[in-house]
This record gives C-alpha cells, structure tokens and sequence, in this order.
C-alpha cells in the first residue's frame, strides 16, 4: 500500500518523539550511580535494572511481535522485562540483585531492539492500514507515551533513593518567584467537556480519554494555588494527623498501621523539619506545594472546613472561561511552553505556587497543569463508551476497583503531550511516593 505524503510525515515525526522520549529515559537512568542500578528504592516496586530492560521489552513486544510480526531474538528477556519476577507469597517481592541479567546483557538487549525495530519501522507503510495498531503510527504514540510516564514514574522511585546514589544535576532558577496570598476564585455554574472524540483519528488518547462526554457544574469557589508546605504543616500542627474524626475509617487504620505522621516527602531532623528534595535535603519550603496521598489531602481538606474538587470541577476551573467557551489549556490555546508552568522536564523540584503568571486559567487559578499532580474527589470509573484497548486491555480496566482516583494536571516530569485536557491520570488513595498535591473547593 502507498505511503501517502502526510503520513509519512507524521510517522518520521513520530518516529524522531521516539528517539527524544528514548535520550530522556538514557538520560534518566545515568542520574543513578552505576553500582546502585540493582537497587530498590521503593518496596513493591522492582528492582531499577527491570525498567531499563522493560522499555525496551515494551516496545519490542508491542511494536515489533504484536504490529510488526518480527520475530524474537530473545524470548527470555521479552519475558521477563514484561513482567517482572512475581513474589512467591504475593507480599512484597523477594528477587534478588543476581536474580537478575548483568547490565551488558541488558544493554545488549535494548541496543538490539532498538536497531531491529527502528530498521522495521522505516520499511513500513503506516498509511491506510487495515491493522488498528498500525494506522496513522497509532502504535508508535503507545510506546513513546508509555515510555515518557515512565520517565515521570521512575523520577518518584529515583527521589526515594538515598541521595549519595544519585548524580545531582542542575537546577534551574526560577524565574519569577511572586508573593502569593492563598484566596479563592469564583467558577461560575457552566458546563466541563471532559474526554475525547473517537473521529478524530489524528488525536491520540488512551482508552480512559474516550468518549467525550459533557457534565454541568454548579458554581463554586476554588483556591487559586495549589495547597503549600507551610498550609499543610499548620494542620500537621494542629495535630491532624493524631484527630480520627477528620480521617475515614480506611484512612485512619492506614496511618495507624503504617505509622504515617508526616508527608512522605518530609523528614525530622533533631527536632527540625526539612525537605527531602530530589537530590539533597533543605529546609522546608513553605512555598512549595505540598505532595501528599489522597488520604492525607482528604483530612487537610476536611480539617479546612472545605472539599478536594471533582474532576469536572477541575475542568471547569482549567478550561472555562467568563464567557463560557472552553479552552485546550488553562492559558489557551497555544501549546506548552517553559512560562507557562514547570512541566516537561524542566526541574527535578517543585517551585513556588503561583511562580507562572503566564500559565493562569481564564478565573485566576494558578498552576493547574504543572508543578504536581492535583488530587480530585472523583474515582477512576470509564467514560460512557469506554472500550479498553485490545492489545492492552488491562491499561485502565485493571483499575476500575473503585480504591483509585483521578489526578489532573501534571508535574515538574510530566511530559508536554501528556498536559492535554483530556489526559487522565491515576492512583490509589494511599500511595505516597508521586508528584501529587491539590487544591480545596467550597461551594
Ligand atoms: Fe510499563
């Protein structure tokens, strides 16, 4: 079948995002000292020599064996960097470091799926395909996609390394650091479009985005910044953390069992708080948002006498405006760029809330899409239409268990595709270790 002009053209492009979402990953990993690439930072999750192999078993088998019909070189490793090495008892793994290829295997692996794939890729025609995967290179946005939440979700498990095992890089200064006083804005009653249309095969979204669906919003008043450090250290003070009436049951036997008093980011040292920052400890920067757990964030906001937004709350918040259309952005229209938040990979730590006067929503609220994840009230649940994807059905469905709920936004490493409005993310209420705060609502 002919490769037409514009779809040539948009699968070398696809195929340049590849190879820049693959030097983001290299670039990852060589933060991490050589000898501690065995290590687990944090405990339910594998071992860090598992993700360098597993980006490439990804793309490997989705790409090459699933849409390309390429044979395996290596089934061994397809295997084993799909999956992982699954804990005899189902409690937390037990593999150890030799359990594991040595890391010139592992390089030789990826290095030979990424020549094979790559040479594959540029004999095929993605045009007019009959095959799902392969029309309009849909399967090439799945594997730079995957691999850049990767790249967000291994800087969470690399923050959690102790930080004489990493390679501290350089930080960027802020730009333009502001006083900012906490208030409310008013979001008048409208309407959220939330999701995507299915006729737009030039749109990529995963299966959650579909359908677009549309939900009225009542008016209500939103805070303008993210909750900061120094708000949620006075409920701390307050003695938040030892009041059961502000925690559900659930929540209340988590902190007790897992002897949570403070925000996992957060350390106590002689008597001082300080910050954990990705690559050395400071004092605590009231400034800064505060990245906690859904659990921890519904007690602040119950405590404050207010309400975590719910995700068309957040919607409306980011995307409406005064005169009732809606935007692709909270500034507008115009794709993301450095002055409108800190995403993309711009540092490695939060800023100050409000420090991107350029990146304010149509009703005054600050950092919406940047500088952490917000929590909503909502649970992740499928759009009306929801039809998981067939090969990888399990991408969203495997949550809809009701303990998981929807993030907006997106953080320091969020990559700039991923700020699309209809980009949902999620976690379950009691994980700790992400980029995610938030802000209260009242109505
Ligand atoms: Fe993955």
């Amino acid at each position: 079948m002919p490769i037409t002009t514009a779809s040539a053209d948009k699968a070398q492009d696809l195929l340049a995002s590849l190879a820049r979402a693959r030097a983001r990953t290299d670039d990852l990993f060589r933060i991490v000292k050589p000898q501690f690439l065995y290590d687990r930072p944090i405990p339910e999750r594998h071992r860090i020599v598992f993700y360098i192999g597993h980006l490439e078993a990804f793309d490997w088998n989705l790409v090459g064996m699933r849409a390309l019909n390429l044979k395996s070189f290596n089934e061994g490793h397809d295997q084993l960097f799909a999956f992982g090495i699954d804990p005899v008892d189902g409690g937390l793994p037990t593999d150890q470091p030799a359990d594991w290829p040595r890391m010139r295997e592992v390089e030789e692996y990826r290095n030979q799926v990424r020549a094979t794939l790559d040479a594959a890729v540029a004999r095929v025609s993605f045009a007019n395909s009959n095959e799902d995967l392969l029309r309009d290179a849909y399967v090439l946005n799945v594997a730079i996609e995957h691999r850049l939440m990767h790249a967000e979700t291994l800087a969470y498990m690399f923050h959690q390394l102790p930080h004489d095992r990493k390679i501290p890089q350089a930080i960027a200064p802020i730009s333009s650091p502001r006083e900012i006083q906490p208030k409310m804005a008013r979001v008048p009653a409208g309407a959220a479009t939330l999701g995507l249309r299915r006729d737009r095969p030039d749109v990529f979204g995963w299966d959650n985005e579909f359908d677009l669906n549309t939900a009225l919003v009542p008016g209500f008043l939103i805070e303008t910044t993210k909750v900061t450090i120094g708000q949620f250290l006075k409920f701390l003070e307050a003695g938040g953390y030892e009041d059961s009436s502000l925690w559900s049951k659930e929540n209340w036997d988590w902190i007790r069992q897992q002897e949570i008093h403070h925000p996992v980011f957060w350390a106590k040292r002689g008597g001082e708080w300080r910050y954990r920052a990705m690559f050395e400890e400071i004092a605590l920067p009231l400034d800064w948002p505060v990245y906690v757990s859904h659990a921890e964030a519904s007690a602040y906001a119950k405590w404050a006498g207010k309400a975590l937004p719910t995700e068309a709350q957040w919607h409306r918040a980011a995307f409406g405006t005064p005169e009732g259309t809606e935007r692709a952005y909270p500034w507008g229209e115009e794709p993301p760029a450095a002055q409108r938040g800190n995403f993309d990979f711009q540092r490695w730590d939060p800023s100050p809330v409000g420090a991107y006067a350029a990146g304010e929503s149509a009703f005054g609220v600050a950092d919406l899409v940047g500088n952490g994840w917000e929590w909503t009230s909502t649970r992740f649940e499928p759009f009306p239409g929801f039809k998981p994807f067939p090969f990888y059905p399990g991408y969203s469905a495997n949550f809809f268990d009701g303990k998981h709920y929807v993030m907006k936004g997106g953080s320091a490493r969020t990559a700039a595709c991923m700020l699309r409005r209809s980009f949902r993310n999620w976690f379950q209420g009691h994980y700790q270790y992400m980029y995610a705060g938030f802000r209260c609502v009242e109505m």
